[in-house]
Protein backbone atom coordinates (compact mmCIF):
# COMPACT_ATOMS: atom_id res chain seq x y z
CA UNK A 1 0.00 0.00 0.00
CA UNK A 2 2.75 2.53 0.77
CA UNK A 3 4.21 1.85 -2.65
CA UNK A 4 6.81 4.82 -3.73
CA UNK A 5 5.24 6.66 -0.39
CA UNK A 6 8.49 8.10 1.57
CA UNK A 7 8.45 8.41 5.12
CA UNK A 8 10.65 11.12 6.96
CA UNK A 9 9.99 10.76 10.37
CA UNK A 10 11.13 13.49 12.96
CA UNK A 11 13.83 12.45 15.53
CA UNK A 12 12.87 10.35 17.94
CA UNK A 13 13.45 9.84 21.64
CA UNK A 14 14.25 12.65 24.34
CA UNK A 15 18.19 14.09 23.66
CA UNK A 16 18.73 17.17 22.48
CA UNK A 17 17.88 16.81 19.09
CA UNK A 18 14.68 15.05 19.43
CA UNK A 19 11.48 16.14 18.31
CA UNK A 20 10.40 16.26 21.55
CA UNK A 21 12.61 18.78 22.65
CA UNK A 22 12.50 21.24 19.60
CA UNK A 23 8.34 21.37 18.88
CA UNK A 24 7.63 24.51 21.29
CA UNK A 25 6.66 26.31 18.16
CA UNK A 26 4.36 23.39 16.62
CA UNK A 27 2.84 23.33 20.71
CA UNK A 28 2.53 27.12 20.87
CA UNK A 29 0.12 26.75 17.41
CA UNK A 30 -1.14 23.87 18.72
CA UNK A 31 -2.24 26.07 21.87
CA UNK A 32 -3.59 28.73 19.95
CA UNK A 33 -6.13 26.64 18.38
CA UNK A 34 -7.53 25.42 21.37
CA UNK A 35 -10.03 28.35 21.40
CA UNK A 36 -10.77 27.56 17.24
CA UNK A 37 -11.56 23.72 17.73
CA UNK A 38 -13.18 25.07 20.84
CA UNK A 39 -16.03 26.60 18.47
CA UNK A 40 -15.48 24.03 15.64
CA UNK A 41 -17.15 21.10 17.65
CA UNK A 42 -19.27 23.54 19.27
CA UNK A 43 -20.69 25.00 15.57
CA UNK A 44 -19.92 22.62 13.54
CA UNK A 45 -19.46 18.69 14.60
CA UNK A 46 -23.45 17.36 14.88
CA UNK A 47 -23.13 15.38 18.08
CA UNK A 48 -27.00 14.86 17.98
CA UNK A 49 -26.56 12.39 14.62
CA UNK A 50 -23.59 10.87 16.24
CA UNK A 51 -24.79 10.74 19.78
CA UNK A 52 -25.85 6.72 19.58
CA UNK A 53 -22.36 6.21 18.17
CA UNK A 54 -19.75 4.70 20.90
CA UNK A 55 -16.94 4.88 21.05
CA UNK A 56 -16.30 8.58 19.66
CA UNK A 57 -13.19 7.79 17.49
CA UNK A 58 -10.60 10.44 17.00
CA UNK A 59 -7.31 10.22 14.89
CA UNK A 60 -4.33 12.67 15.07
CA UNK A 61 -1.93 12.29 11.35
CA UNK A 62 1.14 12.92 11.47
CA UNK A 63 0.93 12.72 15.50
CA UNK A 64 5.16 12.49 16.13
CA UNK A 65 6.08 11.31 19.24
CA UNK A 66 4.46 13.75 21.42
CA UNK A 67 3.47 15.80 23.48
CA UNK A 68 2.03 18.15 21.17
CA UNK A 69 -0.53 15.19 19.97
CA UNK A 70 -1.37 14.66 23.77
CA UNK A 71 -2.27 18.28 23.93
CA UNK A 72 -4.40 18.46 20.62
CA UNK A 73 -5.95 15.20 21.76
CA UNK A 74 -7.03 16.41 24.70
CA UNK A 75 -8.42 19.67 24.00
CA UNK A 76 -10.38 17.61 21.31
CA UNK A 77 -11.94 15.67 23.77
CA UNK A 78 -12.54 18.22 26.27
CA UNK A 79 -14.63 20.72 23.66
CA UNK A 80 -16.54 17.07 22.65
CA UNK A 81 -17.47 16.28 26.27
CA UNK A 82 -18.62 20.08 27.01
CA UNK A 83 -20.85 20.19 23.59
CA UNK A 84 -22.54 17.14 24.89
CA UNK A 85 -22.69 18.93 28.69
CA UNK A 86 -24.25 22.03 26.77
CA UNK A 87 -26.89 19.95 25.03
CA UNK A 88 -27.63 18.11 27.99
CA UNK A 89 -26.78 14.85 26.97
CA UNK A 90 -24.10 14.08 29.51
CA UNK A 91 -25.90 10.59 30.31
CA UNK A 92 -24.73 9.57 26.46
CA UNK A 93 -21.10 10.94 26.50
CA UNK A 94 -19.38 8.37 24.27
CA UNK A 95 -16.01 6.88 25.90
CA UNK A 96 -13.16 7.84 23.69
CA UNK A 97 -10.76 6.05 20.91
CA UNK A 98 -7.84 8.08 20.17
CA UNK A 99 -5.84 6.87 17.03
CA UNK A 100 -2.42 7.86 16.65
CA UNK A 101 -1.37 7.64 13.10
CA UNK A 102 2.46 8.30 11.20
CA UNK A 103 4.82 6.47 9.67
CA UNK A 104 5.91 2.77 10.88
CA UNK A 105 9.40 4.40 11.26
CA UNK A 106 7.82 6.83 13.69
CA UNK A 107 9.04 6.28 17.03
CA UNK A 108 5.77 5.34 18.46
CA UNK A 109 8.08 3.85 21.50
CA UNK A 110 8.36 6.90 23.01
CA UNK A 111 5.24 8.03 22.07
CA UNK A 112 3.45 4.93 23.93
CA UNK A 113 5.79 5.64 27.02
CA UNK A 114 4.66 9.27 27.44
CA UNK A 115 1.16 9.07 26.93
CA UNK A 116 -0.45 10.86 29.82
CA UNK A 117 -1.32 8.28 32.65
CA UNK A 118 -4.62 9.71 33.03
CA UNK A 119 -5.49 10.24 29.64
CA UNK A 120 -9.59 10.15 29.74
CA UNK A 121 -9.68 7.62 25.79
CA UNK A 122 -8.23 4.41 24.42
CA UNK A 123 -4.91 4.85 22.81
CA UNK A 124 -4.81 2.62 19.85
CA UNK A 125 -0.92 3.24 17.30
CA UNK A 126 -1.91 3.04 13.46
CA UNK A 127 1.89 3.41 10.96
CA UNK A 128 1.28 3.76 7.97
CA UNK A 129 1.22 6.36 5.37
CA UNK A 130 -2.03 9.56 5.27
CA UNK A 131 -2.08 9.47 1.49
CA UNK A 132 -3.21 5.60 2.26
CA UNK A 133 -6.26 4.34 3.67
CA UNK A 134 -5.73 3.83 6.87
CA UNK A 135 -9.19 2.62 9.12
CA UNK A 136 -12.15 0.64 8.23
CA UNK A 137 -15.11 2.51 6.25
CA UNK A 138 -17.02 5.06 8.86
CA UNK A 139 -15.33 4.40 11.65
CA UNK A 140 -13.89 8.18 12.52
CA UNK A 141 -15.40 11.05 14.27
CA UNK A 142 -13.23 13.56 13.97
CA UNK A 143 -9.53 13.79 12.55
CA UNK A 144 -7.06 15.64 13.23
CA UNK A 145 -3.55 16.84 11.46
CA UNK A 146 -0.95 19.28 12.93
CA UNK A 147 2.17 20.22 10.78
CA UNK A 148 1.86 17.33 8.76
CA UNK A 149 0.26 17.67 5.55
CA UNK A 150 2.97 20.07 4.08
CA UNK A 151 5.01 16.93 3.34
CA UNK A 152 4.27 15.16 -0.01
CA UNK A 153 4.17 11.66 -0.62
CA UNK A 154 7.36 11.84 -2.44
CA UNK A 155 9.09 14.27 -4.45
CA UNK A 156 7.53 14.75 -8.03
CA UNK A 157 8.75 12.29 -10.68
CA UNK A 158 9.42 15.57 -13.15
CA UNK A 159 12.14 16.64 -10.86
CA UNK A 160 14.15 13.30 -10.86
CA UNK A 161 15.08 13.31 -14.64
CA UNK A 162 18.05 15.27 -15.89
CA UNK A 163 16.40 15.96 -19.35
CA UNK A 164 13.10 17.07 -17.67
CA UNK A 165 12.64 21.31 -17.70
CA UNK A 166 12.02 20.85 -13.63
CA UNK A 167 15.33 19.18 -13.59
CA UNK A 168 16.40 21.35 -10.11
CA UNK A 169 20.11 21.53 -10.55
CA UNK A 170 21.86 23.24 -7.54
CA UNK A 171 18.97 23.46 -5.32
CA UNK A 172 17.04 21.29 -2.74
CA UNK A 173 13.41 23.29 -3.06
CA UNK A 174 11.13 25.27 -5.21
CA UNK A 175 11.82 28.55 -3.71
CA UNK A 176 13.09 30.91 -6.30
CA UNK A 177 13.66 27.96 -8.95
CA UNK A 178 12.15 27.96 -12.25
CA UNK A 179 8.35 27.83 -12.80
CA UNK A 180 8.77 24.38 -13.81
CA UNK A 181 10.10 23.10 -11.05
CA UNK A 182 7.22 25.12 -8.73
CA UNK A 183 4.60 23.62 -11.19
CA UNK A 184 5.88 19.98 -10.74
CA UNK A 185 5.93 20.46 -6.91
CA UNK A 186 2.36 22.12 -7.06
CA UNK A 187 1.06 19.40 -8.77
CA UNK A 188 2.22 16.53 -6.49
CA UNK A 189 0.43 18.50 -4.02
CA UNK A 190 -2.68 18.55 -5.77
CA UNK A 191 -2.32 14.78 -6.12
CA UNK A 192 -1.86 13.86 -2.83
CA UNK A 193 -4.55 16.24 -0.95
CA UNK A 194 -6.68 14.17 -3.58
CA UNK A 195 -5.69 11.17 -2.42
CA UNK A 196 -5.44 12.30 0.90
CA UNK A 197 -9.20 13.49 1.20
CA UNK A 198 -10.53 10.57 -1.04
CA UNK A 199 -9.38 8.39 2.04
CA UNK A 200 -10.82 10.69 4.31
CA UNK A 201 -13.91 10.90 2.51
CA UNK A 202 -14.44 6.52 2.50
CA UNK A 203 -13.31 6.70 6.52
CA UNK A 204 -14.78 9.42 8.23
CA UNK A 205 -18.76 9.51 9.24
CA UNK A 206 -20.85 11.79 7.39
CA UNK A 207 -21.15 15.05 9.23
CA UNK A 208 -17.68 14.09 10.84
CA UNK A 209 -15.02 16.71 11.07
CA UNK A 210 -11.53 17.13 9.63
CA UNK A 211 -9.28 19.65 11.20
CA UNK A 212 -6.14 20.72 9.21
CA UNK A 213 -2.79 23.18 10.75
CA UNK A 214 -0.59 23.36 8.82
CA UNK A 215 2.21 25.79 7.77
CA UNK A 216 1.67 27.44 4.17
CA UNK A 217 1.73 30.56 2.02
CA UNK A 218 -0.97 33.69 2.69
CA UNK A 219 -2.65 33.91 -0.74
CA UNK A 220 -1.18 37.02 -1.81
CA UNK A 221 2.31 36.15 -1.05
CA UNK A 222 4.56 34.27 -3.99
CA UNK A 223 6.18 31.47 -3.05
CA UNK A 224 9.84 33.62 -3.44
CA UNK A 225 8.92 35.81 -0.53
CA UNK A 226 7.04 32.65 2.06
CA UNK A 227 9.67 32.35 4.49
CA UNK A 228 9.42 28.32 4.72
CA UNK A 229 10.86 28.72 0.87
CA UNK A 230 12.77 31.44 2.32
CA UNK A 231 14.89 29.32 5.04
CA UNK A 232 14.94 26.35 2.14
CA UNK A 233 16.76 28.38 0.06
CA UNK A 234 19.37 29.82 2.79
CA UNK A 235 19.68 25.94 3.25
CA UNK A 236 20.26 25.70 -0.10
CA UNK A 237 23.01 28.53 -0.46
CA UNK A 238 24.82 26.57 2.31
CA UNK A 239 25.07 23.51 0.41
CA UNK A 240 25.79 25.03 -2.61
CA UNK A 241 29.00 26.36 -0.47
CA UNK A 242 30.07 22.92 1.17
CA UNK A 243 29.54 21.83 -2.87
CA UNK A 244 32.00 24.75 -3.87
CA UNK A 245 34.22 23.82 -1.58
CA UNK A 246 34.56 20.09 -2.40
CA UNK A 247 32.70 19.20 0.55
CA UNK A 248 29.50 17.88 -1.10
CA UNK A 249 29.43 15.43 -4.58
CA UNK A 250 28.04 18.26 -7.11
CA UNK A 251 25.85 15.35 -8.31
CA UNK A 252 24.76 14.31 -4.95
CA UNK A 253 23.22 17.70 -4.55
CA UNK A 254 21.44 17.66 -7.36
CA UNK A 255 19.57 14.72 -6.40
CA UNK A 256 18.68 16.19 -2.97
CA UNK A 257 15.38 17.51 -2.79
CA UNK A 258 13.06 18.59 -0.01
CA UNK A 259 9.30 17.23 -0.36
CA UNK A 260 7.43 20.00 1.50
CA UNK A 261 4.65 22.21 0.03
CA UNK A 262 3.69 25.43 1.39
CA UNK A 263 0.19 25.66 -0.01
CA UNK A 264 -2.25 28.82 -0.02
CA UNK A 265 -5.47 28.68 1.81
CA UNK A 266 -6.69 29.94 -1.80
CA UNK A 267 -5.28 26.75 -3.14
CA UNK A 268 -6.22 24.50 -0.54
CA UNK A 269 -9.90 25.46 -1.25
CA UNK A 270 -9.50 24.97 -4.68
CA UNK A 271 -8.94 21.16 -4.45
CA UNK A 272 -11.13 20.66 -1.24
CA UNK A 273 -14.45 22.04 -3.25
CA UNK A 274 -12.78 20.26 -6.87
CA UNK A 275 -12.66 16.74 -4.45
CA UNK A 276 -16.34 17.83 -3.23
CA UNK A 277 -16.50 15.09 -0.52
CA UNK A 278 -16.84 17.87 1.96
CA UNK A 279 -17.65 21.07 2.92
CA UNK A 280 -15.15 23.32 3.97
CA UNK A 281 -16.35 24.84 7.11
CA UNK A 282 -13.13 27.44 7.89
CA UNK A 283 -10.26 28.18 6.33
CA UNK A 284 -7.84 30.72 7.37
CA UNK A 285 -4.39 31.83 8.26
CA UNK A 286 -3.59 32.22 11.74
CA UNK A 287 -1.48 35.38 12.60
CA UNK A 288 1.93 34.69 13.26
CA UNK A 289 3.79 33.92 16.20
CA UNK A 290 7.15 36.33 15.80
CA UNK A 291 10.16 35.02 17.07
CA UNK A 292 12.64 37.44 18.18
CA UNK A 293 15.87 38.48 16.31
CA UNK A 294 18.08 37.12 17.98
CA UNK A 295 21.08 35.08 17.38
CA UNK A 296 19.99 32.72 20.00
CA UNK A 297 16.46 32.53 18.01
CA UNK A 298 18.85 31.78 14.80
CA UNK A 299 19.67 28.65 16.53
CA UNK A 300 16.90 27.26 17.67
CA UNK A 301 15.56 28.12 14.31
CA UNK A 302 18.41 26.14 12.65
CA UNK A 303 17.32 23.16 15.22
CA UNK A 304 14.02 23.22 14.67
CA UNK A 305 14.51 23.11 10.75
CA UNK A 306 16.87 20.28 11.10
CA UNK A 307 14.88 18.30 13.09
CA UNK A 308 12.25 18.44 10.43
CA UNK A 309 14.59 17.92 7.54
CA UNK A 310 17.26 15.89 8.74
CA UNK A 311 16.06 12.73 7.58
CA UNK A 312 16.12 14.18 4.21
CA UNK A 313 19.64 14.30 3.93
CA UNK A 314 20.66 11.15 6.04
CA UNK A 315 20.26 9.01 2.66
CA UNK A 316 22.56 11.46 0.62
CA UNK A 317 25.24 13.06 3.09
CA UNK A 318 27.57 11.41 6.24
CA UNK A 319 26.26 12.43 9.73
CA UNK A 320 29.52 14.90 10.15
CA UNK A 321 28.86 16.86 6.89
CA UNK A 322 25.17 16.71 8.18
CA UNK A 323 26.78 18.45 11.46
CA UNK A 324 28.85 21.06 9.76
CA UNK A 325 25.64 21.98 7.23
CA UNK A 326 23.11 22.78 9.97
CA UNK A 327 26.34 24.77 11.70
CA UNK A 328 27.06 27.07 8.51
CA UNK A 329 23.27 26.90 8.02
CA UNK A 330 22.69 28.47 11.72
CA UNK A 331 25.64 31.09 10.96
CA UNK A 332 23.83 32.34 7.89
CA UNK A 333 20.47 32.89 9.93
CA UNK A 334 22.34 35.12 12.57
CA UNK A 335 23.54 36.95 9.93
CA UNK A 336 20.20 37.44 7.79
CA UNK A 337 17.99 38.08 11.00
CA UNK A 338 15.07 39.81 9.08
CA UNK A 339 13.92 36.81 7.81
CA UNK A 340 12.36 36.66 11.33
CA UNK A 341 10.19 39.91 10.50
CA UNK A 342 9.31 38.94 6.90
CA UNK A 343 5.82 38.92 6.27
CA UNK A 344 5.71 35.77 4.05
CA UNK A 345 4.68 33.25 6.35
CA UNK A 346 1.48 31.95 7.46
CA UNK A 347 -0.41 28.79 9.21
CA UNK A 348 -3.04 27.81 7.79
CA UNK A 349 -6.26 26.57 10.02
CA UNK A 350 -9.20 24.61 8.05
CA UNK A 351 -12.09 22.60 8.99
CA UNK A 352 -13.48 20.14 6.51
CA UNK A 353 -16.80 17.56 7.44
CA UNK A 354 -17.68 14.90 5.65
CA UNK A 355 -20.61 15.66 3.28
CA UNK A 356 -24.02 14.03 3.43
CA UNK A 357 -24.98 13.83 -0.28
CA UNK A 358 -22.45 11.28 -1.95
C1 LIG B 1 6.51 18.16 12.23
S1 LIG B 1 5.86 16.62 12.72
C2 LIG B 1 4.34 17.13 13.46
C3 LIG B 1 4.02 16.35 14.70
C4 LIG B 1 2.80 16.78 15.46
N1 LIG B 1 1.59 16.61 14.67
C5 LIG B 1 2.91 18.21 15.92
O1 LIG B 1 2.08 19.05 15.53
O2 LIG B 1 3.82 18.52 16.68
C6 LIG B 1 5.30 15.92 11.16
C7 LIG B 1 4.94 14.47 11.29
O3 LIG B 1 4.20 14.09 10.14
C8 LIG B 1 4.59 12.79 9.79
N2 LIG B 1 4.21 12.53 8.39
C9 LIG B 1 4.64 13.19 7.29
N3 LIG B 1 4.10 12.63 6.20
C10 LIG B 1 3.31 11.61 6.63
C11 LIG B 1 2.49 10.66 5.98
N4 LIG B 1 2.38 10.64 4.64
N5 LIG B 1 1.81 9.77 6.73
C12 LIG B 1 1.90 9.76 8.09
N6 LIG B 1 2.69 10.65 8.76
C13 LIG B 1 3.39 11.56 8.04
C14 LIG B 1 6.09 12.78 10.02
O4 LIG B 1 6.60 11.48 10.08
C15 LIG B 1 6.18 13.56 11.31
O5 LIG B 1 6.16 12.75 12.41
Amino acid sequence: MENNIKAYPMKGGDGDSSYTNNSSYQKSLAEVVTSLIGEVVADKLDIQSLAGEHPFRIADLGCSVGPNTFLAVQNIIHSVKLKYQTLRLISSTPEFQVFFNDHASNDFNTLFKTLPSDKPYYAAGVPGSFYTRLFPRSSLHLVYSSFALHWLSKLPDELMAVDSLAWNKGRVHYGGAEKEVVMAYRRQYQRDMHVFLNARAEEVVCGGLVVVLVPGRPNDVPHSECIGNVLFEVLGCCLSDMANEGKIDEQKLDHLNIPIYYASPGELEEIANENGFFTIDRIEGLPRIAEPETMHAARRLALGIRVGVEAVFKGHLKDETIDELFESYSKKLEQVPSIYSSGGASIMFAVFRRNHKY
